[in-house]
């Protein structure tokens, strides 16, 4: 018998699925000469700032530099405090790290493992100064109600988008009621570049030319400097982008018909599966299921050609050395956190993925549940 292999990834496919429209976009940029700070960069930016119904996006060199841009844009720095969530990829509190604040850690709500906004007032200090709200596995957090904690004690918001571009709340669209939004390029999101890649998006002109002019060493024309850094959008990777862009919503849907079809083939068995709110848009970026035998799970699905990943085993407080010489807070406890980090296991999720192969692994999976029972 050949063992069927399932994959985790679906993008070098989605290159051979628009091979010709991505390959014609290279080829200008190579025959162009120009590889940063050029046309392909505006264009997309501007695609970006419309699709997100938002004034500006501004292309930086990955979705951490957009978010410590930001915070640095924003005057945060040391003796700041910045809300966020420990359940989430390490750059999130990393970039928050790197301009000196410190990250004040509140709980998930195990339902979405999203920040639970009920439990950020109780964090809120004299020297917090922001919230930075993830948008985990391609579900919008709670913003309405983050906006309004924010609001009503004067601090800064900041979606990390990393994972959700595409997705929409209930009421509210991405970057409609926070400050600015950060995403990441990296080819593994649900929009890829074909190296590191982020964005900024705000409606803040004046915050979007700070952050302009900080990625590009300080200088808001040639010849003219003031510390800065170098951090920007390649020409390559914004053709690429701006390719990819017009498909988005579709992979989107995509991604959502594969949820549903892992939920009904999921159905009764003994995993917890992913919650999505009442009339938000999941994009699912990743599909996460949580057992408290996840290893099990996954060794199971390894050896039956079934590619599983884990986001995030240890989440941020966890990490060893945690947190190495700098400032750092837990507000309350961490036990959603903590019990979900054990427990997650993200299945094969991309547009490319066939509703075969997801049953593949559905049927793989009731079989592992029912051996256990
Ligand atoms: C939630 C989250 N925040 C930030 C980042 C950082 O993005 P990048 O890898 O482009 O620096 C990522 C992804 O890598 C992420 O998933």
């Amino acid at each position: 018998m050949t063992l069927r292999k399932i994959g985790f990834y679906g993008h070098v496919q989605q290159y051979h699925n628009l091979k010709a429209e991505i390959d014609a976009a290279l080829q200008e940029v190579l025959e162009s000469g120009t590889f940063v700070l050029g046309p392909k960069g505006k264009q997309f930016e501007r695609e970006l700032a419309v699709y997100l119904n938002m004034k500006e996006a501004v292309g930086v060199n990955s979705g951490t530099d957009a978010l410590w841009l930001a915070f640095l844009a924003m005057g945060i720095g040391p003796g700041d405090e910045v809300i966020t969530t420990s359940n989430t990829f390490f750059a999130t509190a990393e970039a928050i790290w790197i301009v000196g604040a410190t990250p004040v850690f509140v709980d998930i709500d195990p339902a979405t493992c999203n920040l639970d906004p009920n439990l950020v007032e109780a964090a809120i200090t004299p020297r917090t100064k922001a919230i930075v709200p993830v948008h985990l596995y391609g579900q919008c957090a709670q913003m309405r109600e983050i906006a309004r904690v924010a609001k009503a004690h004067k601090l800064l918001v900041v979606e990390d988008c990393a994972q959700a571009l595409g997705a929409r709340g209930d009421d509210f669209a991405i970057g409609e009621v926070s400050d600015a939004v950060a995403t990441s390029f990296i080819i593994q999101k649900n929009l890829g570049c074909f190296g590191d890649g982020g964005a900024l998006a705000t409606n803040d002109p004046e915050l979007a030319s700070r952050i302009r002019k900080l990625g590009n060493h300080g200088s808001p024309k040639r010849s003219h400097h003031s510390i800065g850094y170098n951090s920007r959008l390649d020409e390559i990777h914004a053709a690429v982008l701006s390719v990819k862009l017009k498909q988005l919503d579709r992979w989107g849907d995509q991604r959502r018909a594969l949820a549903e079809q892992y939920d009904e083939g999921l159905k009764g068995t003994s995993l917890t599966l992913p919650t999505a709110l009442p009339g938000y848009r999941h994009i699912y970026h990743l599909y996460v299921v949580e057992t408290p035998e996840r290893d099990a799970l996954q060794a199971y699905l390894q050896e039956r050609g079934v590619t599983t990943l884990t986001h995030y085993p240890i989440a941020i407080h966890q990490q060893e050395g945690y947190p190495w010489g700098r400032g750092a807070r837990i507000s309350g406890s961490l036990k959603h956190t903590e019990k979900s980090a054990a427990q997650v296991l993200s299945l094969p999720m991309y547009p490319e993925l066939t509703a075969e192969a997801a049953q593949v692994t559905i049927e793989a999976i009731r079989a592992w549940d029912k051996s256990r029972r």
